[in-house]
């Protein structure tokens, strides 16, 4: 690896803004309107303390746990993103990684990749999709993910279509053609060594998404499929329940930060839910998702399998997030910097500084197991939980 290697997410984000022009870091970046959700979901993290042993530590510690009926070597998955233009082998390197590290794999409906490539790189690997067109479209949609091969459902939920930040949005192009190339050319020319990447496939980035549609039909642009979704009349419970049953296998509901709603998704069968409020892109102003977690797991937790997801940066996140009762975490913008810092080996990179951090954590909590950790481990402010949606139990 040599000079590649980093010894943190947040060098890897640093070398991430090095490498990239500035409309895909920026897009990468990502957060709505004045950043609040974005910057909490970090800081949330930094306000939780542990509470450590000094000896009769454990000298083995156990990673493994399941998620989705998926066995994984940690308890972290990778959570759907769209790529498109951060590395040209985009979630193929990212499903890569994850395979070799024993990851879940979720591809994001606005992928890059065909879902057939990206589950013969890890098999592990769950679809994203928003509720988009109608209902004959969407099964049109999960028959091709069950012909792929994919073993899981992740429903996206929370999406209001904010479109505004404070600090600017990159301009987005409809198809990287000659005018856009243009337009992009001043930022692009100094980033020499990203354009090189791409330069020897001898492609530009492609802003068609191949998993949209169902089996055999061309790929729709972004802005179509974008078109296409934000037409469509929101998902009831109904819908969500119709969906669940015509899948059939290990389904999640992802953007949960209310209690009310959590208790729905277990009436509906859910597998899984995710607390998540779309990693700070969605409505500003929303907690931290670690502060709206240990109320859901008191509501639900031992009806259904809560992850979440939002501000994950070294393995002492996923810890705490573990010892206030997540299954498992789901990582974003961490393994989006290691893709564009380093390619495959960036993002393997990214995965081994979570699973160091995780397991120096367990030893330093006199804890053999991520399944033995519990909220004594931590050290949680007062004022800090924040209940959404309901009356306590
Ligand atoms: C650039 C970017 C693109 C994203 N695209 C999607 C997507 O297509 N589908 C989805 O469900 N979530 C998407 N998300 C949200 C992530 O799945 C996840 O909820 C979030 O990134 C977690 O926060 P973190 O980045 O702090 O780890 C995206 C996030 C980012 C940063």
């Amino acid at each position: 690896m040599g000079n590649d290697w980093f010894e943190s997410v947040a060098e890897a984000e640093r070398r991430a803004a090095k490498r990239l022009p500035r409309s895909v870091h920026l897009a990468i970046r990502a957060g709505s309107e004045r950043g609040l959700t974005l910057a909490d979901n970090v800081a949330a993290f930094g306000e939780l303390g542990f509470a450590p042993h000094m000896a009769g530590l454990s000298a083995k510690r156990e990673l493994t746990t399941t998620a989705m009926g998926q066995e994984i070597a940690m308890p972290v998955l990778m959570s759907p993103t769209g790529v498109q233009a951060v590395h040209p082998d985009g979630e193929l390197a990212v499903a890569r990684a994850a395979a070799a590290r024993g990851v879940a794999m979720g591809l994001s409906s606005f992928a890059s990749k065909p879902m057939e490539e990206v589950v013969a790189a890890n098999p592990q690997t769950f679809l994203q999709v928003y509720w988009s067109g109608s209902r004959e479209r969407l099964a049109q949609r999960i028959e091709r993910a069950r012909a792929a091969g994919i073993v899981g459902l992740i429903v996206t939920l929370d999406w209001s279509f904010v479109h505004a930040r404070d600090w600017g949005s990159p301009f987005i192009p409809e198809r990287v053609d000659a005018k856009a190339a243009l337009r992009y050319a001043p930022e692009v020319l100094r980033r020499p060594r990203w354009l090189a990447q791409w330069a020897r496939t001898k492609a530009l980035p492609d802003l068609s998404v191949p998993n949209w549609g169902a089996a055999g039909e061309p790929a729709p642009t972004f802005f179509g499929a974008y078109g296409e979704w934000m037409m469509t009349p929101p998902p009831s419970w109904d819908d969500l329940q119709w969906l669940r049953q015509e899948w059939g296998s290990p389904f999640m509901l992802k953007g949960v930060m209310r209690v009310d709603d959590a208790r729905r998704a277990v009436d509906i069968g859910a597998t899984a839910i995710s607390v998540s409020n779309h990693g700070g892109n969605n409505l500003d102003g929303t907690p931290a998702t670690i502060r709206a977690l240990p109320p859901i797991v008191a509501a639900v937790g031992r009806d259904i399998e809560v992850l979440m997801d939002g501000g994950i940066r070294r393995g002492s996140d996923v810890v705490k997030a573990v010892a206030l009762g997540a299954r498992a975490v789901m990582i974003g913008r961490a393994y989006l910097w290691g893709l564009a810092a380093n390619g495959q080996a960036g993002v393997e990179n990214v995965l081994d500084i979570l699973r160091n951090g995780i397991d120096s954590a367990l030893l330093a909590l006199g804890r053999s197991s991520v399944s033995e950790l519990t909220p004594t481990d931590i050290l949680v402010p007062p004022g800090f939980v924040q209940r959404l949606g309901d009356a306590p139990d």
